[in-house]
């Protein structure tokens, strides 16, 4: 430890260093004012789209997701953390927000009539055992919207309408694409799935994923980071789609582009999750391929859990992935970080009479600061200038025995004199 002007230096020792965890992140100073400054434009947005917020625990019985989610997901085979408490239940921290939002509406009974359809929203961190690189964390945040309660064309473009609202709130405007798809499923699905396995059996160098993945969930090989391009022959899904499900995908890129939301159809885009049932979508970074926002609806995964038959779709949003695209595109959410006033006391007397001050104008909503380690003036400008201090005033003896305080507006540079008790209505006076 050594002192260098007003500040104690802390020396850590290498040696003794604890590192965060691997694929995790600090928030502080400037990027976690961003980052709530986002979840506060979520917050927002969902507001006026008329959602509630729904809290559930960070970590849930490991089944829910080999259920809810699917023991073929990547999710499910390799990614949980998982651990065992000490009464040996096996618990898992949350991998994704979807299967504990249906398990708790399931178990809340959340889904009676007079409460559908059931709009809900979701903030906080996920864990996934991935491998770490730009935009992928092993914890992250996701910011979710789950409905339950209704499925329609209508429903699916508001829901695509809100991703968009959120991105536009924001003012990410430049290097975005949406992609839809509409999963087919029954006895098309099967056909298809035996026709794709007949295509894919002619490939003898695929990756071990892609092996697996053809016995468990052969439609998610299309979507293959090492594989998926060599895959331009393969069948169609929406050759084997009913005129029902071709329609609706074709009505929802329609109405989404009268609405200038533009959108691209992929037949490819199938998602890692097993639940998925008819709408996929994911809003993708160009720059970087990875989706931002990605969602669609799952009509069994509520009866799957236990709970009645009810249709249900949502998205979530990854907020590393907003905040890279935010940085990336230079764009700040978080409003200025100004003070109103900064007070340099210059004696123990005065520092009393600081904290009276600090006490006064913080109750009249003030930003008020002071710093009670400087000794002497240069200090304490520097400290003002470091906080971006509209507005400074010194309490020293001579303010105190005149009862004349000298306020110096710092964008005008000029001085005003006011007495003590008339500081605070000053300063609101001046907002
Ligand atoms: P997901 O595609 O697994 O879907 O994740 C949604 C979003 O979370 C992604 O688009 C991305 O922005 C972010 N994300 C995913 N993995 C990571 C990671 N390792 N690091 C940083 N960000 C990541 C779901 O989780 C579904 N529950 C979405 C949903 C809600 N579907 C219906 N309702």
């Amino acid at each position: 430890m050594f002192r260098n002007e007003n500040v104690i230096i802390f020396k850590a020792k290498g040696d003794f260093m604890i590192q965060k965890p691997r694929g995790t992140q600090d928030l502080f100073l400037n990027n976690s004012k961003e980052w709530n400054a986002v979840e506060e434009k979520f917050r927002k947005v969902l507001n006026v789209f008329n959602y509630g917020e729904i809290i559930t625990p960070m970590f849930e019985s490991k089944e829910l997701f080999v259920r809810g989610v699917g023991d073929s997901s990547d999710i499910v085979s390799k990614e949980m953390y998982e651990f065992t408490d000490r009464k040996g239940r096996e618990y898992v921290l949350r991998p994704e927000g979807t299967a504990p939002t249906v398990r708790a509406i399931i178990e809340n009974k959340l889904y009676i009539q007079e409460n559908l359809p059931y709009k809900t929203f979701y903030i906080g961190p996920i864990f996934r055992y991935e491998r770490p690189q730009a935009g992928r964390y092993r914890q992250f945040n996701q910011l979710g919207v789950e409905t339950f309660g209704i499925d329609s064309i209508s429903h699916d473009v508001e829901l695509i309408s809100l991703g968009q609202s959120f991105l536009n709130e924001l003012k990410i405007n430049n290097d975005i694409v949406v992609e839809i798809n509409y999963l087919i499923s029954g006895d098309e699905r099967k056909t298809y799935e035996a026709e794709l396995k007949k295509y894919l059996s002619s490939f003898t160098d695929l990756c071990s994923d892609c092996q697996t993945r053809i016995n468990k969930n052969v439609l998610r090989v299309l979507d293959c980071k090492i594989d998926g391009n060599k895959f331009t022959d393969a069948p169609k899904m929406f050759e084997f789609a009913s005129q029902e499900n071709n329609d609706r995908l074709n009505k929802t890129f329609i109405q989404l582009k009268e609405l200038g939301i533009e959108t691209q159809i992929n037949f490819n885009l199938v998602r890692g999750l097993d639940y998925y049932t008819g709408l996929v979508f994911e809003f993708k970074n160009v720059k970087t391929d990875q989706a931002i926002i990605a969602g669609g609806s799952y009509n069994n995964l509520v009866e799957e859990l236990g709970g009645p038959s009810l249709p249900a779709s949502g998205f979530a949003i990854g907020i590393e992935r907003i905040m890279m695209i935010l940085k990336d595109q230079n764009i700040k959410v978080s409003d200025e970080d100004e003070l109103d006033l900064f007070i340099i006391p210059l004696s123990d007397e005065a520092q009393f009479l600081t904290n009276k001050l600090l006490l006064e104008a913080r109750s009249a909503n003030l930003k008020v600061d002071t710093n009670w380690n400087i000794k002497n003036l240069k200090a304490g400008f520097k400290s003002a200038e470091r906080m971006n201090a509209k507005n400074i005033v010194i309490v020293g003896e001579n303010s105190i025995n005149s009862d004349n305080y000298a306020i110096k507006d710092q964008i005008s540079g000029e001085t005003t004199e006011v007495k003590f008790n008339d500081i605070v209505k000053y300063l609101k006076g001046k907002k």
